[in-house]
């Protein structure tokens, strides 16, 4: 059956000199610790990184705080729990991923730590082309994004729709998938305006998860805009050179 391509969306952080909205990386932060947290894990983020979104570093211990950690084993031998610090990582919904497929069908919700770039090799471009130029990543959100607000249409003539399953026409998977539309309008309190929306929370969240697979995005931009120019100066001492040099060559 037909798989429909991503949605090509406006992202702020698309382009060469393209950077993340602080405000829109809050927002599905938000979004991802109300709604999607409860399925999928984010094994690799640290709640000490939220610091790049704006947060101060009492809010980034507070925000830790609200999340319960195992650790131990103590001087009895035996692992305890405790609220989360800045050094932890986000804490997985699940014990592992036996517990995770039993809870959800059989499927178990991928980790969200490099989601956005696993499913970031759309646009046409081959993987060398999406590790070279970063700023081709868009893929992944456009994906997140038509996944998320692609609910709700009728199935192809003839698809079988297993028991426990959803169809949407953008799930690579290309059969129905075991997620459930998760977001509905008014589901997440915004406090600074934005509108209540799923198009909007599924745009929010999307490029909160780049983020957190592309934390250094905006560095490796500039980085690479300084080799550029770097490399056309370069060049052009080099050509001068060379035709100084070779000038009494005959
Ligand atoms: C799969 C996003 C909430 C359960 C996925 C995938 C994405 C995603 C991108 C991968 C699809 C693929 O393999 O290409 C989200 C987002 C959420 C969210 C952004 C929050 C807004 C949830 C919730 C649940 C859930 C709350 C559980 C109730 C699953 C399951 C799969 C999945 C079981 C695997 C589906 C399959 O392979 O058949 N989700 N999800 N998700 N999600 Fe979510």
């Amino acid at each position: 059956f037909p798989i429909l391509p991503p949605v090509e969306e406006e992202w702020s952080f698309a382009g060469p000199f393209g950077t993340y909205d602080r405000a829109q990386l809050q927002r599905g932060l938000k979004v991802y610790k109300e709604v999607c947290s409860a399925c999928h894990s984010m094994q690799l983020v640290a709640f000490r990184t939220l610091h790049d979104l704006g947060y101060s570093e009492a809010q980034v211990k507070a925000f830790a705080a609200e999340y319960t950690v195992q650790d131990g084993p103590n001087a009895d031998g035996e692992m305890f729990e405790r609220p989360a610090i800045p050094s932890d990582y986000f804490p997985s919904p699940f014990a592992n991923h036996e517990a995770a497929a039993a809870a959800n069908n059989g499927a178990a919700p991928p980790d969200f730590s490099l989601i956005a770039k696993a499913r970031g090799v759309t646009r046409g471009f081959p993987t060398f082309v999406y590790d070279i130029f970063t700023q081709y990543a868009e893929g992944g959100p456009d994906y997140i994004h038509s996944l998320l607000t692609g609910y709700g249409k009728e199935p192809p003539a003839g698809m079988q729709i297993a028991e426990g399953t959803h169809y949407n026409p953008y799930f690579i998977g290309g059969k129905s998938l075991a997620m459930a539309a998760p977001l509905s309008d008014d589901q997440v309190t915004y406090d600074d305006g934005s509108p209540q929306t799923v198009d909007q929370y599924s745009r929010d969240v999307s490029a909160f998860l780049m983020w957190a697979a592309e934390p250094h995005l905006e560095s490796r931009k500039k980085t690479g805009f300084s080799v550029m120019v770097f490399l056309i100066l370069f060049g052009g001492l080099v050509y001068a050179t060379k035709r100084k040099v070779w000038s009494n060559v005959a």
